[in-house]
């Protein structure tokens, strides 16, 4: 019998999404906040454009009126002048991007959404780390696949990928792995060895790798140990060795082993321009392969053509512009970064996990009471917003998660009152 909606009561939604979610504690306490005009100190600011950093608007809006004619060559994959000024900006004195290896999409969001489509049937699944992006999960959701995970290691200084855990997570169904380099909010780089590893594991099992790079432009400073203290060693990876890039671009190859590999990346980190609605594929793996895959995201593509032409005809532009909106965020995470260090400084109990690259940092703290009403907790008393680590399914309590783009002195505010809320529970607590 078919089940069609009885006049007059609400249309069937699909299943992909639980659409009518309940608002959560921290959303609800935040709205109520703020209908009570109490101010709030936002530390999970991740918009860049909302961070008083100075943008070259004159510049950006010049380019665009340059770009605005309204004629439409239909390009899938991206027009050509663009996919050429990105190839040229990627590409690195050992590793030059070709043009052709290039897909523009209207994010990173919609970048994993054609992948998805291309590599997954209904009910298929992606396998990524935890803790990740949360985003991750709508997204394959939303195309019809399910999110299954493996756990990366949590240690002093960085999140480790054990390949066992990988392997271990790979079902019948999986279709594609998933990792964000640096990670998001872990901020830890692969290490060569982890890299190895997971271009292995692909090869070996036909599995296509998605490479998320949105962060790798943001290299965050790792300090040398403090004089007369001992560098802990660290599974898969040491202290302060310097990120290597993922080689997911022709490189993706280790002797006779070459992975299908997809890194994603877009103007909406790398050029501080989320409303600029531009990313991009980059393909790497065995040639004839990739020539089969373009043409199937270029199938994908056609059926939206959803990147918009000017913006695309001002790419080359942006790109120039870019590297000046970078270096004023990466400031502004550096300083930011200084100044958390410095305000947990005096609370031994508690622990940054250095971020290598990327916008947010993880602070470990000693289980006093459950994430969720420890942030609550400091919302209430000081009004400084954070994240649990819950929202990024951490596996164990004890984890809070801050942007680092916020205003310097709303950080410096926030942090300190940070420092202070922890301080007091811990003193609560006995001092553990
Ligand atoms: C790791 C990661 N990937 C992808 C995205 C989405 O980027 P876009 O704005 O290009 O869709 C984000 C956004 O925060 C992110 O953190």
């Amino acid at each position: 019998m078919v089940d069609l909606p009885m006049p007059g009561s609400a249309s069937r939604l699909s299943r992909r999404l639980p659409w009518e979610r309940p608002w959560n504690r921290l959303a609800r306490a935040v709205r109520e906040r703020s209908a009570r005009g109490l101010a709030t100190i936002d530390l999970t600011e991740t918009n860049p454009t909302r961070v008083g950093l100075a943008y070259p608007d004159d510049e950006l809006a010049e380019l665009l009126r340059r770009s605005a004619a309204a004629d439409y060559p239909p390009h899938p994959l991206g027009i050509p002048a663009a996919r050429e000024a990105l190839a040229a900006c990627l590409s690195t004195p050992g590793d030059a991007v070709a043009p052709d290896d290039l897909v523009l999409t209207a994010s990173t969001s919609e970048a994993y959404s054609y992948l998805f489509k291309l590599f997954g049937d209904p009910g298929d699944e992606v396998l990524a780390a935890v803790p990740s992006y949360p985003l991750l999960d709508s997204l394959a959701a939303l195309d019809g696949l399910a999110l299954t995970h493996f756990r990366l290691e949590p240690g002093r200084w960085r999140f480790a990928l054990d390949p066992g855990a990988i392997a271990r997570a790979l079902s019948p169904r999986t279709r594609l792995l998933i990792l964000v380099h640096p990670g998001n909010p872990t901020g830890s780089y692969l290490t060569p060895a982890e890299q190895d590893a997971v271009i292995d594991l692909c090869a070996a099992r036909g599995l296509p790798l998605i490479s998320d790079e949105v962060f790798a432009d943001y290299e965050l400073t790792v300090p040398a140990p403090a004089a007369g203290t001992a560098a802990l060693p660290e599974p898969g990876g040491e202290r302060g060795e310097r990120p290597a890039a993922l080689r997911a671009g022709p490189t993706a190859a280790r002797g006779d082993a070459e992975a299908l590999s997809f890194s994603l990346g877009g103007l909406s980190k790398s050029a501080g321009l989320p409303s600029w609605k531009l990313g991009w594929i980059r393909l790497g793996g065995p040639p004839r392969e990739r020539r089969r895959i373009l043409a199937g995201l270029e199938l994908v593509a056609d059926s939206y053509l959803s990147v918009a032409t000017p913006v695309q005809r001002a790419l080359p532009g942006v790109l120039q512009v870019a590297p000046r909106i970078r270096s004023a965020i990466l400031a502004r995470l550096r300083g930011n970064l200084a100044a958390l260090r410095a305000a947990l400084a005096a609370l031994p109990a508690v622990e940054l996990v250095q971020p290598q690259g990327g916008w947010s940092a993880v602070v470990r703290v000693p289980r006093l009471m459950d994430d969720e009403g420890l942030v609550l907790g400091l919302l209430e008393r000081e009004g400084i917003l954070i994240h649990p680590g819950y929202f990024f399914d951490f596996a164990a309590e004890g984890y809070l998660v801050l942007s680092l783009l916020p205003a310097p002195a709303e950080f410096a505010a926030g942090v300190a009152g940070l420092a202070r809320h922890l301080e007091a529970l811990i003193a609560g607590a006995g001092g553990k």
